[in-house]
């Protein structure tokens, strides 16, 4: 060989020009930012459930004896579970180490360098990253301006290297839901699709019912956010069951661990505790949506889900997180092309809402007086 070439010229092309996908901080890593101290802080910026798990799960896994015993790698009790949930046959389950993990399997079953994703911009980053990760290529089409899906925009945008399509309703970061007709029409055009449901607990519309008509239809689902089990790290799938077949060959071995199984067993026990939280956070959204309908610096758009996504109509959205942060209460800023001078809102209790109204009015009198 004439030419040497360092270890970084043997990575892959695409990971070198990969961008990161940047994850919400945990608030240990803010420590000495802030001006409360760590356990006060009102963690808003990653949709996570503020009234955490079901009490059951933390009864069982302090008394779980096989902590030494590898998960079983098979998902058999599960997948029953989770069919028995759902409303759908086991052999189309698959689970995840939360489903963003699956999302990866799934884009490394249908894309290569190449291939083409279609993104219904702005979304979920991790369908960026994950396209990217597996060397495809993103085909972008922007959403209207009330951040709405443009079926006729994506239909158009099939080629024949077109290899998925993620649809996530509600949409993260801004919450807004995607008709099922509308839903339906994409999937009606034989690409295969990726229906993504983190958030259906909070409003309740599903395409799983129709999951087993179509063959390019796929679902996930999540525990972090309605059962207050984002730290356990457990997603899932209802897939055709081809590809659940093809999901189970390519996951890592033990993916779900056992304290993740537990938590399934336990948190399935207890849906009545978990809907209650759930009924809480719904109206609890509402009010955050009236209250930052009130601030005339913010427009919130109406949300889905357990957030609420505003547009900043003065000021800079980042010095309003900044503002928040150094008060201990955590929100999510965008300033990328896409989405200019917003921020995301996650749903607390009352008593945050109230903390952080308190915070945002003094804002806005500030930017009245400027
Ligand atoms: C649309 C969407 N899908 C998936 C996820 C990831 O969920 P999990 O915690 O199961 O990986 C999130 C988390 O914020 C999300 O917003």
């Amino acid at each position: 060989m004439s030419k040497v070439i360092g270890i970084e010229g043997l990575v892959k092309p695409w990971i070198i020009a990969l961008g990161g996908y940047v994850a919400s901080k945990a608030p240990d890593a803010l420590e000495g930012k802030m001006e409360v101290a760590t356990k006060d802080v009102i963690k808003l910026d990653a949709n996570e459930n503020p009234y955490g798990c079901s009490p059951r799960v933390q009864r069982a896994l302090a008394e779980c004896s096989s902590i030494n015993i590898y998960p079983d790698a098979e998902q058999v009790e599960l997948r029953k579970m989770l069919s028995e949930y759902v409303g759908a046959r086991p052999e189309c389950i698959a689970a995840g180490n939360g489903s963003d993990e699956l999302i990866g399997y799934i884009m490394r079953s249908f894309v290569g360098p190449g291939d083409e994703v279609i993104n219904c911009v702005p979304t979920f980053d991790i369908f960026r990253h994950r396209t990217q990760l597996c060397g495809g290529t993103l085909v972008e089409v922007p959403r209207n301006e009330d951040y709405m899906v443009d079926v006729a925009a994506v239909k158009a945008a099939i080629t024949p290297r077109t290899r998925l399509i993620p649809l996530a309703t509600p949409n993260n970061p801004t919450g807004t839901k995607i008709p099922l007709e509308d839903i339906l029409e994409i999937v009606e055009t034989g690409v295969p699709v990726l229906v993504d449901e983190a958030y259906v607990e909070f409003n309740g519309e599903t395409v799983v019912p129709l999951a087993s008509k179509y063959d390019n239809m796929m679902v996930l689902r999540t525990f972090s956010k309605w059962a207050g089990l984002a730290g356990m790290r457990i997603g899932y799938g209802i897939f055709p069951p081809q590809i659940a077949d093809y999901v189970m060959k390519i996951k890592e071995p033990y993916n779900v661990n056992i304290a993740a199984q537990i938590a399934v067993r336990e948190s399935l026990k207890d849906l009545e505790y978990l809907r209650n939280n759930v009924k809480t956070i719904v109206a609890e959204r509402d009010r955050l949506f009236a209250e930052l309908s009130q601030l005339s610096f913010l427009k919130p758009y109406p949300s889905w889900a357990n957030f609420v996504f505003c547009s900043v109509l003065k000021g800079n959205a980042y010095e309003i997180q900044q503002r928040l942060e150094r008060k201990g209460i955590l929100i999510r800023y965008f300033n990328i092309p896409l989405l200019q001078n917003a921020l995301r809102f996650g749903v607390g209790k009352p008593e945050h809402t109230d903390v952080m109204i308190r915070v945002l009015k003094q804002i806005e009198k500030e930017l009245d007086d400027k």
